[in-house]
């Protein structure tokens, strides 16, 4: 599994923003969803693409075309969500399949309560859409319910993240890759991380 911080100057900036305590929940929205587009940019440096020639102006041109799997977009509910739009900017054909998580308060633990995925999975690229790997246990249930489904090809876009949710996902799914704009330093003793966003679900639905 390889973890790629993408330290991009503009990611960089728009974290500094986002990370503001009284930020308004239409600049966390916007922010949440430009960065998102950032890292697709980076996660989906490696695709194959393909020659094909075309009929341009000028008569027969030759283009690139992406060959091979076809993505699907996996927000993970509700947080996932904010995240989807920039996603979809730069892939606007990809489907979506979506997966409902949420963390018992107490223990932490993912609750999963809803699952709806694209037909045919297993010839589909996942990218799974997160704001927050924080400890780490709804991107592993998340990975567990698409590979049950069949999915073999799976990468993970999050806005912060910290080592140890780094590590657990690592342990129990060495083969799926994650992309993040922050790794940052911990988490606190309710399993929130810091520095951090805050709550980034209440942020995006102006909830609480
Ligand atoms: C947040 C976040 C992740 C999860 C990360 O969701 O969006 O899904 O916590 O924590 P973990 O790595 O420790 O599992 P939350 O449970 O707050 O649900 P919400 O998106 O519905 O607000
Ligand atoms: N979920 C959040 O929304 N924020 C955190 O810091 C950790 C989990």
């Amino acid at each position: 599994m390889a973890v790629f911080e993408v330290n991009h100057p503009l990611v960089k900036h728009k974290l500094g923003l986002i990370r503001q305590h009284d930020i308004s929940t239409k600049d966390f929205r916007e922010l949440a969803s430009e960065i998102a587009r950032l890292l697709t940019y980076e996660a989906t440096k490696d695709l194959e693409t393909e020659p094909e020639t075309i009929t341009g102006w000028n008569g027969p041109v030759k283009v690139e075309r992406i060959k091979g799997k076809k993505i699907t977009v996996v927000p993970i509910l509700r947080a996932g969500l904010g995240m989807m739009d920039g996603v979809l900017d730069l892939i606007p054909s990809a489907r979506v399949s979506v997966v409902g998580l949420y963390r018992n308060e107490e223990t932490l633990e993912p609750v999963a309560y809803y699952e709806k995925f694209t037909s045919n999975i297993n010839d589909r690229t996942a990218l799974i859409l997160d704001p927050m790997l924080a400890t780490g246990g709804s991107l592993v249930a998340c990975i567990n319910m698409l590979k049950k489904a069949g999915c073999t090809s799976i990468r993970g876009l999050f806005l912060v993240a910290v080592p140890e949710g780094i590590e657990r996902v690592q342990k129990e799914h060495p083969d799926v890759d994650i992309y993040v704009a922050s790794i940052d330093e911990k988490l606190n003793e309710n399993g929130y991380i810091l520095p951090g966003l805050g709550d980034a679900g209440d942020k995006i639905f102006g909830t609480k």
